[in-house]
């Protein structure tokens, strides 16, 4: 087959796909000024959440940024994806922000990428939305494990992070708002599908909320369509209007429906690791472009 003769919709795919790789190939990515702090939020569950935060988090280690991953849900989808150990016997982000364990203690690098680190889930973060409670100072937590590991990092003689992205739970209790204390950004996947706006105005009323009283500098600076199939209307419908409603926000990547995307955690692997040509590596690997240089 003629690879420019782009006459069926295969080889005009194909053709368009070795241009966005061109693109992308040997670009430099600035770092950020200071390091940046994204909280990866959606009350919905399956909406690609832990998909985002980990592939975004490999596609920007892989460019060189130092990159950290604080995993906040209880399932440790994202702990699984970057090959880290979470059983439940392993030191985890429950013990920081229950036990004021240091961070330190318990980060752990991504055996597959270097330059990025993880900090596991383990099943009991489950229990650690009702122990939060009663604690001091409950809903800052997280940010002070933050702050006391940049200070550490720094003591000991290891580069500054340039990214630090929190994979929230499916829900909006104390746990996410941890996370959006701890954030100065916060990323919204949106599925291409039906209901993908629905409940999106309760977010954006719960992240208002916490700017009044918690964290005035908390800005929605970029959401991402994720599962996105060409081959219904209903997909182009829905992100024409998630653009319409958010044009500052919404990257102009779009990540495609995708088995890769869906097989690589069965691997231990993120996308960007396990099949770094297929296109949803491709798709996340133009995000994280655009997203550092929106920094
Ligand atoms: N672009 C994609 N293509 C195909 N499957 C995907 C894609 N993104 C996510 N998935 C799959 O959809 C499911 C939900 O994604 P996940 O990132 O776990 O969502 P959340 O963290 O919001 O619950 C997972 O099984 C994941 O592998
Ligand atoms: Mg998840």
């Amino acid at each position: 087959m003629d690879l420019m003769d782009e006459s069926t919709p295969l080889a005009r795919e194909l053709v368009s796909e070795t241009r966005r790789r061109e693109k992308l190939r040997g670009r430099v990515l600035p770092r950020p000024p200071q390091t940046r702090i994204m909280t990866v939020s959606n009350q919905k569950g399956g909406v690609g959440k832990t998909t985002t935060t980990v592939n975004l988090a490999a596609a920007l280690a892989t460019a060189g940024q130092n990159v950290l991953v604080i995993d906040m849900d209880p399932q440790g989808n994202a702990s699984t994806a970057l090959g880290i150990d979470h059983r439940a016997e392993v030191e985890s982000i429950y013990d920081v922000l229950i036990d004021d364990l240091p961070l330190a203690d318990v980060v752990a690098p991504c055996p597959d990428i270097s330059n990025l680190v993880c900090a596991p889930a383990t099943i009991h973060l489950a229990g650690a939305e009702i122990e939060l409670v009663s604690l001091v100072a409950r809903e800052q937590r997280l940010s002070r494990a933050l702050s006391a590991y940049a200070a550490e990092r720094e003591r000991r003689g290891l580069e500054r992070l340039d990214y630090i992205f929190i994979d929230c739970p499916p829900s909006l209790g104390l746990l996410t708002v941890n996370a959006f204390v701890a954030a100065r950004e916060v990323l919204i996947p949106i599925q291409c599908e039906y209901y993908a706006l629905e409940g999106l105005s309760q977010l954006l009323k719960n992240i208002e909320m916490i700017q009044k009283h918690l964290n005035a500098d908390l800005v929605v600076s970029t959401i991402l369509l994720t599962m996105y199939d060409g081959r219904t209307n209903l997909a182009a419908q829905v992100a024409a209007e998630v653009r319409e409603h958010f044009p500052e926000q919404v990257l102009n990547a779009v990540v495609p429906r995708s088995v890769r995307v869906s097989e690589a955690p069965s691997y231990q692997q993120t996308v960007i690791t396990y099949d770094r040509s297929s296109t949803g590596a491709l798709s996340y690997l133009e995000a994280a472009a655009e997203i550092a240089q929106r920094a």
